[in-house]
């Protein structure tokens, strides 16, 4: 029997204490032109998928100001505000787009300020559920960045507030400002620089949101370690890797990206596979050692 694609079968994560989601959510980065600039090649495919995300119990969406820019926060407000009750869209601030595929972080207090109240305008929200500042912009004090942050939680404009790309050493010292109810890096099978940072949150009970998370690389070739075990659940290798992150860590959030519903319904199976322990070992080791080959390749 042919199984359908549940996003609840990905169990449950509370964020910031008190906002719970399913874990697999969806990564709204795809639904804008290339170079995540401008509308999408396909506007009504894409309006199609961002129908079918509750349909499959996804209740967690992550966006930008600067996708598109725009563009993908305008059309999550278009096709599902009012939204359906539980779900939560979470966005981000703190990227300037000045063309395709070019992003400048801005951390300066009015430009973060006016991220947050616009996303607002464009999500049809009243508040930001979770707020997440893109990149920590070197160019401006940290003090000033947090500081407006957590005057903006204050206000009430922003309910829980996350961070990009960080180290432990930035999470903890935000953490003199606000409270981090979320941490979004790269990471997948075969690339774990970020491993340390997902120990820190899953210790600290911090969200982990991987990006990039179908990553697989080799191990997706036939033969591979993924499409072995993708033949063996017949499921396609992306919610192999996507089932391999659920299992890694009960507080990961991965966010995968489409503009396309068969490659949504694909993905959300991911939720359905569970992964024998053995399985879950193998794909950890062969991504581990695809993640140092390719170190020791970079410092050749
Ligand atoms: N915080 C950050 O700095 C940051 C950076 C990048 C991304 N993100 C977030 O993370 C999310 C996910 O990252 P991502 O989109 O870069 O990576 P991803 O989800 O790992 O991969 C997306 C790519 O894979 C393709 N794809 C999706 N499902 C597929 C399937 N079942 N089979 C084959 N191809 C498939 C997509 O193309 P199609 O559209 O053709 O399906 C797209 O090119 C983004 O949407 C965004 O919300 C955050």
């Amino acid at each position: 029997m042919e199984r359908l694609p549940d996003a609840r079968q990905s169990g449950t994560f509370t964020i910031g204490g008190d906002l719970t989601v399913h874990r697999l959510g969806f990564g709204a980065m795809r639904i804008t032109g290339k170079g995540i600039w401008g509308p999408p090649e396909d506007p009504d495919e894409a309006r199609r998928t961002l129908k079918r995300v509750p349909e499959l119990g996804i209740d967690f969406i992550d966006t930008a100001e600067s996708y598109g820019p725009y563009i993908s926060e305008e059309l999550i407000g278009e096709v599902l505000a009012p939204y359906p009750r539980g779900m939560v869209i979470a966005t981000k601030s703190g990227l300037a787009r000045h063309g395709p595929d070019i992003w400048r972080p801005i951390g300066r207090k009015e430009f973060l300020r006016q991220g947050v109240i616009l996303s607002m305008r464009r999500l049809k929200v009243e508040r930001i559920d979770l707020w997440q500042l893109h990149r920590i912009d070197a160019r401006t004090q940290r003090g000033e960045q947090f500081e407006e942050i957590a005057a903006m939680q204050k206000e009430g404009l922003i309910r829980h507030v996350g961070l990009s790309e960080v180290t432990v050493d930035d999470i903890q010292e935000a953490q003199k400002y606000f409270r981090v109810a979320t941490v979004q890096n790269l990471y997948n099978l075969v690339n774990r620089q970020s491993e340390a940072v997902l120990e820190y949150c899953a210790q600290h009970g911090i969200g982990f949101i991987p990006w990039y998370p179908l990553a697989a690389g080799n191990l997706s070739r036939p033969g591979g370690a993924v499409d072995e075990i993708a033949r063996k659940h017949q499921v396609p290798p992306a919610a192999i890797a996507l089932a391999w992150l659920l299992k890694r860590s009960p507080v990961m959030l991965p966010i995968p990206g489409t503009g396309k519903v068969k490659h949504l319904e694909e993905n959300t199976l991911g939720a359905n596979v569970t992964l024998t322990d053995e399985e879950f070992r193998t794909l950890d080791a062969e991504g581990k050692a695809a993640w140092k080959a390719q170190q020791v390749s970079g410092r050749s």
